[in-house]
């Protein structure tokens, strides 16, 4: 009867009353805290990829992204508000649909965030490589480029990106305080750099640039937004700070939707310029009869015939754009703007990873020790440790484009689950009190479900395969071990296990 082990929403409550970490996060924390995790390598990077699936039209797949995720964010934020305890929407699963569901969320979970850590430090190791390439005036030699680059890319490992998850996972140890700060500092950064972009691009915007609009057609946006989506993953990891906030039944709506509203305006922007800066049209190949794979090897080859000539085959999209408008030097800046504020995306991802981990260690799905809060940094730090052990792997070994699609696939699981957990407990619990309500929640909840499988079928089949060889691991690992200790199998209370 796993279907019915569910864990009562008043119990998790109590338990978090309990076993809470230090609250000291306001909204305003909360929405730089949303900023942080949101802006990275999906607007920074993956723009590129985005123009070579859909084109101008790319600017519609940024709209359908934020869509979907804005009605996500509604039910997010009704959740977080009602359940304001670490563990997003593992935790609220196990409330509304049972520990198995938990669990299959909780392990989606792992991709969310854990392989989104990876992805930015690959970004960010390309960027800060290019940066150090362009100040010198040099090219680096190959003996030293194929440490910087994964076996995918014609590398052997990615010692950048590994050293920044380690680095990053050292900070986490030491406390959310100091590091929400110096993440604050970080998204100032981005929004300068993101605005200093869009005030010099806008204006040499040129309307022919946006013609042809949808090289290719539909499905192409489709393909993109399911792509481009990682550029709005995030927003959620806010939630998971939600035993470390103050008011939270306040704070917390306002982190979610206020941090993806202010992205959203960002990208729009922002792609409106490079499109009509520079233009984003696809490469096709020689016959011109299908635009080559993003970040395929056909599409490498054909871009270094190419020459630096097209958006598409740069791995700095932003920097790039400003340097073919004659910004040189502020290019050079946006790339090191880039440099300095990727990593407050992979210390987001890595925070909300760990208080997951720390959850379900909690609720007995996951060995004890997981939830072993650091003596003097009042800390988890052994999944601290554990988690950036596992990005930095993750980052030293594959490319940036896998690692997102990856990770969206996870994403959009978990919306998924969450929309569905709303209106579950709309009709199994009408009467508790929410803080926050999802307005028209019986159109707005099931629009979020669909649009959420709408993208996740859009991604490539390659990815779609290994989510799934990833939730069969899981379902495995659930019933050697989940399935046997947690509390509820156990019928012990939270109380106890402590
Ligand atoms: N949204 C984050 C990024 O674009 C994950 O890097």
């Amino acid at each position: 009867m796993i279907f019915g082990r569910v864990k009562p929403l008043d119990a998790i409550l109590e338990t978090a009353k309990k076993k809470s970490l230090h609250r000291s996060l306001g909204a305003f924390q909360l929405t730089m805290l949303g900023i942080g995790a949101i802006i990275g390598t999906g607007i920074f990077v993956l723009t590129a990829e985005a123009a070579q699936k859909a084109g101008p039209g790319m600017m519609l797949s940024f709209i359908i992204a934020a869509c979907v995720c804005g009605v996500a964010a509604f039910c997010y934020a009704e959740m977080a508000a009602m359940v304001p305890v670490s563990g997003s929407a593992y935790t609220y699963s196990y409330a509304v649909m049972g520990e198995l569901v938990a669990w299959m969320v909780g392990w989606a979970l792992i991709l969310e965030y854990a392989v989104a850590a990876s992805a930015v430090s690959v970004g960010w190791s390309g960027y800060v490589v290019g940066l150090i390439e362009h100040l010198t005036g040099s090219h680096l030699p190959a003996s030293v480029l194929v440490f910087t680059k994964g076996p995918f890319n014609g590398g052997i490992i990615n010692l950048p990106a590994a050293f920044i998850a380690l680095l990053i996972m050292s900070l986490l140890i030491r406390g959310t305080k100091e590091s929400a700060t110096a993440s604050a500092i970080l998204v100032v950064i981005k929004i300068t750099a993101l605005s200093l972009f869009i005030f010099l691009a806008i204006p040499a915007m040129k309307m022919e640039n946006f013609h042809p609009f949808a090289p290719l057609g539909f499905s192409g946006i489709s393909a993109a937004a399911a792509s481009i989506f990682f550029a709005y993953v995030g927003f959620d990891a806010v939630s998971t700070a939600a035993e470390e906030t103050k008011d939270p039944q306040r704070n917390m709506p306002i982190g979610l939707v206020g941090s993806l509203a202010i992205c959203t305006l960002f990208y729009m922007l922002v792609s409106a310029g490079v499109i009509g800066g520079v233009g984003a049209q696809p490469v096709f190949d020689a016959a011109h009869q299908h635009a080559l794979p993003a970040g395929s090897s056909e599409m490498a080859a054909a871009c270094s015939t190419l020459k630096d000539s097209h958006v598409v085959c740069s791995n700095e999209a932003l920097a790039w754009s400003l340097r073919k408008i004659g910004w040189n030097k502020v290019g050079n800046l946006i790339a090191l703007a880039a440099g300095f504020a990727l990593p407050s995306v992979i210390l987001m991802m890595i925070f909300g990873q760990t208080r997951i981990f720390f959850v379900m260690s909690r609720d007995g799905l996951l060995p004890g020790f997981f939830a072993k809060v650091h003596p003097r940094f009042k800390t988890p730090y052994i999944v601290t440790v554990m988690t950036g052990l596992a990005v930095a792997t993750f980052s030293a070994f594959f490319p940036v484009g896998i690692l997102a699609d990856i990770s969206n696939a996870g994403t959009l699981f978990a919306f998924a689950m969450v929309a569905i957990a709303v209106l579950v407990l709309r009709h199994t619990d009408p009467k508790r009190h929410r803080p926050f309500k999802t307005p028209c929640v019986y159109l707005i909840a099931p629009l979020a479900a669909l649009g959420c499988l709408y993208l996740f079928v859009s991604l490539p089949l390659m990815t779609l395969k290994m989510f799934f060889g990833w939730t069969v691991v899981g379902l495995v690992v659930y019933f050697l071990y989940g399935y046997r200790h947690s509390n509820i199998a156990r019928n012990i209370s939270d109380d106890e296990e402590a």
